[in-house]
């Protein structure tokens, strides 16, 4: 196996991922979506097809001769994305890939889920058997795409392996910047008690677990949760990022109730005009939902060994941010 389709291989996860693979003396192909400056090209390394994961056409060719592939295209947290523009990416893209991986018989289908699928976790550590419960349009349309991909296994028997990644940061991560940012600048306010668990995951270590997913025998048929394995409450998360930047701990809290039905106000307003709102409920619930999972099937399955605690994780993140002159 060596020549590897990376769908959304110019985005945070997918560069990390076909770095490695470069590294690893694979032949990498890129699907990304169309821009004026992304025609058909090779941008030295590796390939590049300019196709919308939703033109079948287009994901059908771009799957040609590929001994693999790895999907990672999402339309993921636009808060202002509408329900028929996610279905159409996080869905309908799926199965595009999936029909074009089994038109042209590919030897493993790396699919991209998350943990956001088992949403707010109620008994922590959760697992892969944790009951699924999607709190927002984006994980409802990650589990539809997971579920279709396990009735696609289940018809076809094309080897298919799902990896559900934590939350990432590290190098190239625009999202969580603005958390470490605002922490730094003194302006993060902490919305309810921060009481709900969090657990970053260093990027290179879900990376290992796609690598993993691409090459074992064990991994088909079956979904991975992968990432690190450290969680703490978002009080002490936001305390260690600052400590790691040499400032004060954030010390305003407000509470959570108000602001969720301020979220939901813009939202209503803004998504049917389709303008990005700045508050929505997805924003919140990253101070409401508990997410703290256990990594041990990985571990025992795949050999999966997370390399970074979570003060290094954050460190590196931190050491990389600075470099860019973003801190
Ligand atoms: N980041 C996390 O914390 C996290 C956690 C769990 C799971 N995941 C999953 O990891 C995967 C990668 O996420 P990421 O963090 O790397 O996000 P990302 O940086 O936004 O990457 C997603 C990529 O998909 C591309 N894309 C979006 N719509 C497309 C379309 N219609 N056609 C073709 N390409 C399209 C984007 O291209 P543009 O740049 O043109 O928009 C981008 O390159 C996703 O499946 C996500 O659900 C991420």
């Amino acid at each position: 196996m060596n020549k590897i389709l990376v769908t959304g291989g110019k985005g945070f996860l997918g560069s990390h991922i076909v770095a490695r693979l470069q590294q690893e003396g694979y032949q990498v192909r890129v699907l990304a979506r169309p821009r004026p400056d992304a025609a058909p090209s090779s941008n030295g390394s590796y390939e590049v097809i300019a196709a919308d994961i939703r033109d079948a056409d287009a994901v059908e060719q771009a799957m040609r001769g590929m001994d693999a592939v790895i999907h990672l295209v999402s339309n993921f947290r636009k808060g202002g994305s509408d329900k028929e523009d996610a279905y159409a990416v996080n869905v309908e893209g799926s199965q595009n890939v999936l029909r074009a991986a089994h038109k042209h018989h590919v030897q493993r289908v790396v699919h991209c889920s998350t943990i956001g699928v088992h949403g707010t976790v109620l008994s922590i550590p959760a697992n892969e058997t944790t009951p699924f419960n999607p709190t927002d349009l984006y994980q409802e349309t990650k589990l539809v795409a997971e579920r279709l991909v396990w009735k696609f296994y289940e018809k076809t028997q094309l080897p298919i392996t799902v990896i559900r990644p934590i939350s990432l940061i590290g190098p190239h991560d625009t999202r969580m910047l603005k958390l470490f940012r605002m922490i730094q600048q003194g302006r993060f306010i902490m919305m309810g008690q921060g009481d709900a668990f969090f657990q970053p995951a260093y990027i290179d270590d879900v990376v290992d677990g796609f690598m993993l997913a691409l090459t074992h025998p064990q991994a088909v048929g079956e979904a991975f949760i992968v990432g690190g394995e450290e969680y703490v409450p978002l009080r002490e998360l936001v305390t260690m990022i600052a400590e790691e930047l040499h400032v004060a701990p954030p010390k305003i809290r407000i509470p959570l109730e108000p602001m969720l039905i301020a979220a939901s106000l813009c939202e209503s307003v803004c998504v049917p005009l389709k303008i990005e709102p700045p508050l929505h409920r997805r924003r919140m619930s990253f101070f409401q939902n508990n997410r703290a999972f256990s990594v041990e099937k990985a571990r025992k399955l795949l050999g999966f060994e997370p390399q970074y605690n979570l003060r290094e994780a954050l460190r590196a993140t931190i050491r990389w941010y600075k470099e860019q002159n973003w801190l």
